[in-house]
């Protein structure tokens, strides 16, 4: 099997490097590009380890594991297959798929949700119906890779605005119909950032789009289930959003995302959206799971229990915890709390010093985030064990 020599290009045991040929063109920034890149992607390729108690996955209610969702998904694979065999215009939709898009369209209050295989899918098939080769973006600097994918397939001119600062958003959409006053205007931003841990303040989002006759898409991979009113993220109830997008793949243990939408723009999505058409339909079990896990935040809703605020609780005593502790206390509300330590060493040698420990955080460097901007990413769940945030301070020691 071949292995990956020291530049990280394909090396074979039986053609020693002294004797071939120089890398074919074709590979050469390939094999430029991987000089020097760390180690720690493949490894991580291996798999969480089983031993150590996760603090870094997104699974924060820890529903993937939640009888009901599990059970529902064997169910649905029993029933339906695990694989849905073909895209949903062809023979791929099952009744699981329509239940699950009318009961998030009801939980959210928008007309109507359509189901994608992945968030990144779901995000580029967002940015596709309101931006073309004509429009300006305006993208919130941390958004996520999937939406800038999505800005470059549609071919619209892109131009970012620094993390939440709606003034210079507002003064960039002033400008940009002063100069072109009948030119589509996109706003990409997220309801909860996944490697700062901070929110949009989204009702001024939509209040600043709406004035600027802007499109406001709104990402809540990482908000629902956790923010806004009974985990529906922080765009519930705000009729200013043109397409939300929400991941199945975080709180609701599963895999898979969803638009929401009005009648217009998401029937425009049925019609026309490759990212829509061409893909085989969301697996049945991942549907079937993440309908039980709808199911499951809305009884605790309905038991006077809604998931989200024991969290938020929780979380405002690990940030609270962490400063008393000396270390700087981590952005935002919800559930994400990096440790800013800026250098990536520092940043690495914390996730060692929790692995020693049993406690697996993962250590975030550049390019994922500025340089100078490492950090450890720590993340909480609903059903981590009493002490853990003892634990936790013990093993991160003094800053
Ligand atoms: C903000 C955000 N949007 C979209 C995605 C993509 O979702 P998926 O994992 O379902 O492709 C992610 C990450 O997974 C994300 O963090």
């Amino acid at each position: 099997m071949p292995t990956l020599g020291p530049m990280g290009a394909a090396a074979s045991h039986s053609q020693p490097h002294a004797t071939a040929d120089p890398a074919p063109s074709w590979q050469r920034p390939l094999a430029q590009a991987l000089a020097g890149q760390a180690a720690s992607a493949r490894r991580r390729l291996g798999g969480l380890d089983p031993q150590l108690l996760d603090l870094a996955s997104n699974d924060y209610l820890g529903l993937s594991r939640y009888p009901a969702v599990v059970a529902a998904a064997q169910a649905a694979a029993t029933r339906e297959g695990v694989g849905s065999g073909a895209s949903r215009l062809v023979c791929g939709s099952r009744p699981v798929h329509a239940e699950l898009e009318q009961s998030l369209a009801e939980w959210l209050g928008r007309e109507r949700v359509l189901l994608f295989p992945s968030g990144f899918q779901a995000n580029l098939a967002a940015v596709g119906a309101l931006a073309d080769r004509h429009s300006l973006v305006l993208a919130d600097r941390l958004i996520h890779h999937s939406l800038l994918t999505g800005v470059r397939a549609s071919g619209a001119r892109l131009q970012r605005f620094r993390h939440n600062n709606l003034a210079q958003l507002e003064s960039l959409l002033g400008a940009a119909r002063r100069t072109q006053p009948d030119q589509r205007l996109l706003v990409l931003a997220e309801s909860l950032y996944s490697m700062e841990g901070t929110s949009a303040d989204v009702p001024a989002l939509a209040a600043i789009c709406a004035r600027h006759g802007a499109a406001l898409l709104l990402d809540e991979a990482h908000a629902l289930g956790v923010l806004g009113p009974g985990g529906r993220g922080l765009g519930h109830g705000e009729p200013g959003i043109a397409l939300l997008c929400g991941t199945f793949g975080k709180a609701f243990g599963s895999g898979g995302a969803f638009l929401a939408g009005d009648g217009l723009v998401m029937e425009w999505l049925l019609q026309f959206s490759g990212p829509f058409r061409y893909t085989t339909a969301l697996a049945p079990p991942l549907a079937a799971g993440a309908l039980a896990a709808l199911q499951h935040m809305q009884a605790q809703e309905l038991a006077g229990q809604p998931t989200g605020p024991a969290l938020l609780e929780q979380a405002r005593r690990w940030r609270q915890a962490l400063a008393t502790a000396g270390w700087p206390q981590p952005p935002g509300e919800g559930p994400i709390l990096p440790l800013l330590v800026g250098d990536d060493q520092r940043a690495l040698d914390l996730q060692q010093r929790l692995e020693r420990a049993g406690l697996l955080a993962v250590a975030i460097r550049p390019p994922t985030v500025p340089p100078g901007g490492a950090r450890l990413r720590l993340v909480l769940r609903a059903d981590l064990p009493p002490g853990t945030l003892e634990r936790l301070l013990h093993a991160l020691g003094s800053p």
